[in-house]
């Protein structure tokens, strides 16, 4: 076997290990990702056939690694003619395949179908990857939602893990997700021109159904982080038929399929573009303006304790800020929270 030959091996292997429980993550997976890559960039450069053997000596491979890679894009999705002349591009699947981003394309592990992107970008973690990976998954078999709650995981949605390793304070980490939410309801926003609002602590929501969640995972010392894994799924062209009663798609709220790649494309340049804002007052500005709970009488569950009142703030932290009704201030750093008529 050659070194492509072991490294196709490797990705099927990695693929089956994937969907069972047992997680075996190795950072080389990358390097087949981006073969096929650079044959979809040979191919979408040119406007007619292009051969098996121009493109092996373009890359450096051999003739036999360039089939395989095409048999696979073939079984991604994609609609390659095959002629005499070579290859021809004529159509790519709504897929999240690094090689459809080639400025995220080093960053990206993408899987048809795993148990949790978490639990994958967990691995990656302990293992050293660096800030800005991305792990995405076209369906999960056992997403996880916060509070240990289930997260519908059907095709048609996005579900990614972002991996950072920002240099800030713990004390700081709960902005994460508030810069998050923020940035996925402007995407939405913009895009869609579709009324994206956030339901603390970081839902978003279009008409008071949920078309988006984010889940935190944080390794961290007293004084630094190492490492945020933030959890995000966004239902997308996912049928409502598939999701729980108080969710929503955008598929739903725009009568038709968007595409998904342009769209997770834009929200992670938009996540970048917003961690600037970090440990800026401007974050907690723009997610007061687009907040649907605060002004809201609302109910916080949290273990062992709840709280009702007028939410009225957040702090700089990100707690929200109810207002009892004996007058009383008091903060939720976390919990799950009920808009109250
Ligand atoms: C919530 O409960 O609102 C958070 C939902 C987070 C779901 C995402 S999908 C990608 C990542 N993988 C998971 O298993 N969960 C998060």
């Amino acid at each position: 076997m050659n070194s492509e030959d072991e490294k196709l091996v490797f990705y099927i292997l990695l693929r089956y290990i994937l969907t069972t429980n047992k997680i075996v993550v190795n950072l080389t997976y990358k390097m087949v990702n981006q073969m096929k890559g650079k044959i979809l960039k040979i191919l979408r450069e040119s406007e007619d056939y292009v051969s098996g053997e121009a493109i092996a000596e373009e890359l450096g491979v051999s003739r036999v690694a360039v089939w395989k890679h095409i048999r696979d894009l073939k079984q991604d999705g994609y609609i390659l003619e095959s002629s005499p002349k070579g290859y021809k591009l004529v159509s790519s699947p709504d897929l999240l395949l690094p090689c459809e981003f080639p400025d995220l394309e080093q960053k990206i592990y993408h899987f048809r179908e795993v148990s949790s992107t978490m639990n994958v970008a967990r691995e990656l973690s302990h293992q050293g990857a660096k800030e800005g990976t991305i792990v995405i998954a076209e369906s999960q078999s056992q997403g996880r939602g916060r509070l240990n709650r289930q997260w519908l995981s059907p095709e048609g949605g996005i579900y990614f893990t972002f991996i950072l390793r920002p240099n800030i304070s713990p004390i700081y980490a709960p902005r994460i997700n508030l810069m998050v939410a923020v940035a996925i309801a402007q995407t939405i926003r913009k895009l869609f021109g579709l009324a994206a609002e956030l339901k603390w602590p970081n839902d978003i929501l279009i008409g008071e159904k949920k078309v988006c969640g984010i889940l935190a995972e944080m390794n961290a010392e007293t004084d630094a982080i190492n490492f945020v894994n933030l959890g995000i799924g966004i239902n997308v062209n996912t049928p409502i038929s598939q999701l729980e009663e108080k969710a929503t798609s955008l598929k739903e709220k725009l009568g038709k399929e968007v595409s998904r790649k342009e769209f997770f494309h834009s929200v992670v340049k938009e996540i970048t573009k917003q961690q600037a804002l970090l440990t800026k007052e401007d974050l907690l500005e723009e997610w007061r303006q687009l907040s649907t709970t605060l002004n809201k009488n609302v109910k916080i569950v949290m273990p062992g304790e709840e709280i009702k009142g007028r939410a009225i703030d957040i702090d700089t932290n990100g707690a929200l800020i109810v207002k009892r009704a004996d007058g009383s201030l008091t903060r939720a750093f976390a919990g799950d929270c009920i808009h109250l008529l």
